[in-house]
This record gives structure tokens, C-alpha cells and sequence, in this order.
């Protein structure tokens, strides 16, 4: 086989075999397909499409590129979540202990923060102590124990995935379905789970900005997964405003604290609420998915799940009395204030200006090898909907003084406040 001919094939929109792709994948991931090859390869990809048995090939290629998590050890349905990346998005941290709590068994590995988007392994290191490398047999047994456990993704999971990517951004190949959709299920497929709802995000703070791009992704995922012999589903969610109402590290753990406490925003806790249904009846634990969402929203909302975070802080290493005196976080910084100086209804809050806001104050990554500051952020007093008057607080900047003229400059240029008010369309769909 000649990689050559691979080009040549994909270029006249030719189906590749499963061999073929596998071929391409590890000679790349080897060394042995050169840079100017594999570029000239995705670029065909990037103009020709795959189609769902190429896309399927695919990710199983970069899965078995590396390691494959065995979770067999661990008794019953092990469950998984994956969100295409947003803005105030600490959905897995409110939800792992959930789901341990109500009786499923949650493994996941979980990325850092880049551009303006939010790792939820950086939210949690904001925790003192909270290790986010774990033994594989710690893991385990945690997962066992507990019913949950979240650790930062292993160098040795889908490392085609990783070269492979690296070469996307600087070829201008990141935006095709077939490349996305496989380079985020190789990732779930390695990781060992037997259920995985994805939770595709929509709108301006969004990969996908579109409905009809998030939808085109979660069929393709969905479909990968379901060849692959996983239960999944997918769920679009809107990203047209951050997710409930604090951007920054330590300042999500805050709000993912008041979510299990049971006082979160309503946005948060539904979209908790919805993934922990489909888990929970993936897993078993519930007939469908409606009983699923029910328990697991009066759950959140009657704090029956904050023992189980606490005990699984702590099963990792982190200081639970920092959870419980919560409120210093808020001390740890200086504050500025963004007042209205109009009045009306919040009409419109830019989730990826807000996301680049909270990293020019240092709580996000402009490169891979930035340091974060962990108490910088943004808390949104108002959502999408809400009545403001003149003088109310728009948000509240928490800052060390880097970046803040500019965020303040982006935040007062990335909300409007106008006549309308507006309802926004928070769970768009289900794709099973
Ligand atoms: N996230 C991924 O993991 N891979 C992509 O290609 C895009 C987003």
C-alpha cells in the first residue's frame, strides 16, 4: 500500500477500506507517513467527506492506536460523558457524584482548558490537594467504592488523535465532521465505558454554531459509537449564553457546590439533570428516561448528592473544608463591577466573548503551556430573560489586575439590553 494512492483515492472521492484507513493512521501515528502527506490527505477528507463506515474505521483506527481502557473488573454498566466544550460548563463535576450517588458507575477522563473554553481537570485542581493523576488500579477501585472518579486524560489514549490534531490546526482541517466526530469518539472509545451520552453544545460560545453542524456531528458520533457496541446518546444544548452564571476555575467549583447544595441555576441543573437521566437508564438504575431525569432533578434540588462529592474529594486527595467554607473564594481576588446603564430585559451575552473575557484575566490558555490563575473569572448576576434596570450589576469581575482593561472593554461590548424578552431554547434535541 502507498500512501500516494490513499491521497489519490481520497481526492476522487473514493471510499477507503477499514485496512486502508488503518494503514494511514498508524504509519502517521509511527513516524512513518510524513507531515506533507497526512496534510494533503485531510485536506481531501476536508473537501470529500467520509462516510459513517470510513468515519467508524476511523476512530477505531486512533482508538487502538493506544491504550484501551479495561473497566470489566468493575460490576455493571460504567457510564461516560463527553461535552463538546463550552463556556461555564461544570456539568461533569455536578454530575459524577450524582449519578454515583443514585447508582451508576462513572470513569472519566477529563481535558484542561484551552482558548476559551474551560477544563474541567484545571476546575478541579482548584481544589487544594485534588489529584487529578490517579493509579489505574486507584481508579478502579474508587469507581468501585464510590461510583465515581475523574482523572486527566492519559498520554497513552488515542496518541494518533493527539499528532493527528496537532496537524489539523495548522492545516486548516479542525472543521470537518468525519475528523472531529472520530477524534472525539476514539477518545471515548479508549476510555472503556459501556454507555456515553455527549452532550453537543450550540451557539456562540460553541464549536458547533449551528443546529443543523450540531446535529450532522452527534448523528455521525452516535452512529461511530453504536458500531463500536456502546450505548449512546446525544443531546444538543444551547451555548448561546454561558452555562449558569460563573466563568473561572475556582469559581465554577463554587457554583457546582451550590448546584449539589440545591440551590444552582436553573440552566445547570436541568443540563445535569437531562445526561444523568439518559445515564441512569443506560445503566439500569431507572425503566426511562423520564424517571431518570425526575430523580435526578428533585436529587440535585433536595442536596441528597453533596456527601457523595465531598466523599469523592476527598477519595482524590482534595480539602473538603475548602467546599464547605466556599465563600473564601470569592475573597481571593479584586472585584470590579459592570453596571447597566440602560434599562430593558438581557437580550443577548456572547458565552465566547465571555469565554476570551475570562481568559485574558488569566483563567483560560491563549497557548497549550500558559500558567492559570485559578480565582480569576467572570460571575453573570443576569441571564438571558432577566429584567435589568439602570445602576444593576451586570457581572462581577474577579481579577488580579492582568487583562482587565481588556476584559472589561470585551464585556461591555458582548451583552445588549434592549425591549425583548427573550426565552431561550436550552435542550434543542435528542439523538439516540
Ligand atoms: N474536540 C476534539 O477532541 N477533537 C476535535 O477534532 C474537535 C474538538
Amino acid at each position: 500500500m502507498q500512501m500516494v494512492d490513499l491521497i489519490n483515492k481520497k481526492k476522487y472521492n473514493q471510499k477507503l477500506t477499514a485496512e486502508e484507513i488503518s494503514f494511514i493512521v498508524n504509519g502517521f501515528t509511527k513516524g512513518q507517513i510524513p507531515d506533507y502527506q497526512m496534510s494533503a490527505f485531510l485536506m481531501a477528507v476536508y473537501f470529500n467527506d467520509m462516510d459513517i463506515e470510513e468515519s467508524t474505521a476511523l476512530a477505531l483506527a486512533m482508538r487502538d492506536s493506544g491504550e484501551v481502557l479495561d473497566l470489566t473488573d468493575i460490576k455493571g454498566t460504567k457510564v461516560d460523558k463527553h461535552s463538546t466544550g463550552g463556556v461555564g460548563d461544570k456539568v461533569s463535576i455536578v454530575l459524577a457524584p450524582l449519578v454515583a450517588h443514585l447508582g451508576a458507575k462513572l470513569a472519566k477522563m477529563s481535558g484542561r482548558g484551552l482558548g476559551h473554553t474551560g477544563g474541567t481537570i484545571d476546575k478541579l485542581e482548584s481544589i487544594p490537594g485534588f489529584k487529578v493523576v490517579l493509579p489505574l488500579d486507584q481508579f478502579k477501585n474508587q469507581v468501585k467504592e464510590i461510583g465515581c472518579a475523574i482523572v486527566g486524560q492519559s498520554g497513552d489514549i488515542a496518541p494518533a488523535d493527539k499528532v493527528m490534531y496537532a496537524l489539523r490546526d495548522v492545516t486548516a482541517t479542525v472543521d470537518s465532521m468525519p475528523l472531529i466526530a472520530s477524534s472525539i469518539m476514539s477518545k471515548k472509545l479508549a476510555s472503556g465505558a459501556d454507555a456515553i451520552v455527549l452532550d453537543v453544545k450550540v451557539g456562540s460560545g460553541a464549536f458547533m454554531k449551528t443546529l443543523e453542524d450540531g446535529e450532522a456531528l452527534s448523528r455521525i458520533m452516535v452512529d461511530i459509537g453504536k458500531k463500536a457496541g456502546k450505548k449512546v446518546t446525544a443531546i444538543l444544548t444551547g451555548m448561546e449564553e454561558p452555562l449558569g452564571h460563573k466563568i473561572g476555575n475556582a469559581l465554577e467549583i463554587y457554583e457546582s457546590v451550590e448546584t449539589l447544595e440545591g440551590h444552582g441555576p436553573e440552566d445547570l441543573t436541568q443540563v445535569v439533570a437531562v445526561i444523568s437521566g439518559h445515564l441512569l437508564k443506560h445503566a439500569g438504575v431507572v425503566k426511562d428516561y423520564e424517571s431518570g431525569y425526575k430523580l435526578s432533578y428533585d436529587t440535585l434540588r433536595n442536596g441528597g448528592a453533596l456527601e457523595t462529592f465531598y466523599t469523592f474529594v476527598k477519595a482524590q486527595g482534595g480539602d473538603v473544608n475548602f467546599l464547605k467554607n466556599k465563600d473564601q473564594i470569592l475573597t481571593k481576588t479584586k472585584t470590579y463591577e459592570v453596571k447597566a446603564n440602560v434599562a430593558g430585559f438581557l437580550e443577548k451575552v456572547d458565552a465566547l466573548n465571555f469565554g476570551i473575557a475570562a481568559m485574558k484575566l488569566g483563567a483560560g490558555r491563549a497557548t497549550k503551556d500558559d500558567v492559570i490563575n485559578l480565582f480569576v473569572g467572570i460571575d453573570l448576576h443576569k441571564k438571558i430573560g432577566d429584567e435589568v434596570k439602570v445602576g444593576d450589576t451586570i457581572c462581577t469581575i474577579y481579577h488580579e489586575e492582568k487583562g482587565l482593561k481588556e476584559a472589561v472593554e470585551i464585556v461591555n461590548n458582548s451583552y445588549v439590553v434592549g425591549p425583548h424578552k427573550i426565552k431561550l431554547d436550552l435542550i434543542k434535541e435528542t439523538i439516540l
